[in-house]
Formats: C-alpha cells, structure tokens, sequence
C-alpha cells in the first residue's frame, strides 16, 4: 500500500532539478501535492498527472509571506489538508563558487532571505492548519556542506548551517502539537541546474565523489528513500534531525 495515501504534501521549488523529483516520489507514494516554484511548474505538474497523481501547481515566492499563505489556503481548499512541507526552493544550481571577499552583500542577502527566510515563511504559512490537524511533518534542505566547512560558497554554506538550527529549535516548539521537523542535508547531488553550471567542472565533481565511502556521483532519485521516511508516519517517532545523504562523505 502506498505510504502517503490520504495525505497532502506542499513542495517548493519543484518547477525542476531534485524539488520536481521530490514531487513526483511522494504523488507516487500516494499523496496529493501542492508544487510551487517561482512561476507556476507546469512541466512538474503534467509529469505527475500523466501518472494518475493528483496535484495542483501554484506561482509561490518562498520569500513572501503573502504569496506563500495563498499557496498553503489553495492547498487546504483543493485537498482538505496540509500536512507534509518540503522546504526545497534555494538558491544553489546557479551560484559561482567564490572566494567570500567577492560574494556582494547583495547576493548575501539574497541567499539568505530565500534558503534561509523562505523555509521559515512556509513553515509559520502552513503551522495553523497542521497545528488544527494535530499532525504534520516539515522537512528543511540543508547541505552535507555544512559538516565539511566546504570554501567558496560562504553565504550557501551560512545559509543551510542556519536550515540545521532551524530544524532543530522549531522541532521543540512544534513537538507538542504533533509536527514533526525533520532535515535532509545532501552531498552534491547533479541535478539539472549542477549538470550544466561551470562551477561544478568534471575535476571539482570528481574531486567530491572520492571523499565518499561510495564512490559515485549522486542524482536526485538517491535522495527519495529519505524523504519519503521522514515524510510518512515510520518516522513519526523522529524529530529536529538532520540525514546526511551522501554516500558516506560526512559520518556525524
Ligand atoms: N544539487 C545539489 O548538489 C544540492 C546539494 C545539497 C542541497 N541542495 C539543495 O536542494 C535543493 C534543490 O537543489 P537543486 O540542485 O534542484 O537546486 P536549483 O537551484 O536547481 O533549484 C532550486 C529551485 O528553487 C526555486 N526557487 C528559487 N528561489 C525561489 C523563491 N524565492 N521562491 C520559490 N522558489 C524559488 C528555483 O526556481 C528552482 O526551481 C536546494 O535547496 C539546494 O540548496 C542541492
């Protein structure tokens, strides 16, 4: 029996890379999805109608209060209920890796209010009505970069460090009213946005893959087994953890 039949999930940035596969492997466990990106994620949503899923797919800014109610309130009024969120929409695919004197405030800010101010909009959007179901389950993306201290991405590697201790802290408050808040941190990962970015140079994947204990490159689909346990009820007894999925670069 599919694992997440009767359930609702809400996926940001799903329009591509690893949020559309995520898209696609909860629809297939059985659950009704919300996707969202920045323009509405048409591709996404076809691919999962064309399975029989159900979904909706909605224009949401991860870093607007308003936009992302409207998307939580159209979920709850299509599918009756809210109770996964993947906090997936970031900005990573397209970063350069620099040195951290020429990363502009800017381009700080920016990192920061998405990857960082994004999960926490969608969390305090979707709180009410998991809180009136006494159940629900947040997971946050952060990155196996965190554990490495990896250079040339200082505002990324910030950014997802403060996805950990979000996690974590919202965990307790959340406790009690049943949600559970739960993190993927995953090593580099080829997505569609990694496949095609300068910065990630055969030599520098390369050169990632032989830190791992199982020395392969990484696609989207190896990230699914976590994310449906920590979306499906076998991990309800789990909260405020962070899974390092990398083939066993990072051991904590
Ligand atoms: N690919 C990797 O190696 C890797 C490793 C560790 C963690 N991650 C994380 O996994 C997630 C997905 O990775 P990816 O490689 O597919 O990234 P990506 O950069 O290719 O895709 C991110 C998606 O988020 C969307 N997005 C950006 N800003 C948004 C906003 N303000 N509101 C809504 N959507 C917005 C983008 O349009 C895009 O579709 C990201 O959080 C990333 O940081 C990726």
């Amino acid at each position: 029996m599919a694992r997440l039949a009767g359930r609702v999930a809400l996926v940001t940035g799903a329009a591509q890379g690893i949020g559309a596969s995520y898209a696609l492997a909860l629809a297939k466990e059985g659950a009704a999805v919300c996707i969202s990106d920045i323009r509405v994620p048409e591709e996404t949503r076809e691919a999962i109608a064309a399975t029989g899923g159900h979904v909706i797919a909605v224009a949401a800014d991860v870093t607007s209060p308003g936009s992302v109610s409207d998307m939580v309130a159209e979920t709850v009024s299509r599918f009756g209920r809210a109770d996964i969120l993947i906090n997936n929409a970031g900005l990573f695919g397209n970063l350069a890796l620099k040195p951290f004197d020429q990363i502009s405030s800017s381009e700080w800010d920016a990192v920061m209010s998405v990857n960082v101010r994004g999960s926490f909009e969608c969390a305090k959007a979707v709180v009410p009505q998991m809180r009136a179901q006494g159940y629900g389950k947040i997971v946050n993306i952060a990155s196996g970069t965190v554990f490495k201290g990896s250079p040339m991405l200082l505002h990324y590697v910030t950014s997802k460090a403060a996805v950990v201790g979000f996690t974590r802290a919202l965990a307790r408050e959340l406790g009690p009213d049943g949600i559970r808040v739960n993190c993927i941190a995953p090593g580099l990962v080829m997505s569609d946005n990694v496949k095609v970015n300068p910065a990630w140079a055969a030599d520098v994947v390369a050169n990632n893959v032989a830190t791992r204990a199982l020395k392969r490159e990484a696609q989207p689909e190896d990230l699914l087994g976590t994310l449906i346990y920590l979306s499906a009820a076998d991990s309800d007894f789990l909260t405020g953890q962070t899974i390092v999925v990398d083939g066993g670069s990072v051991m904590h």
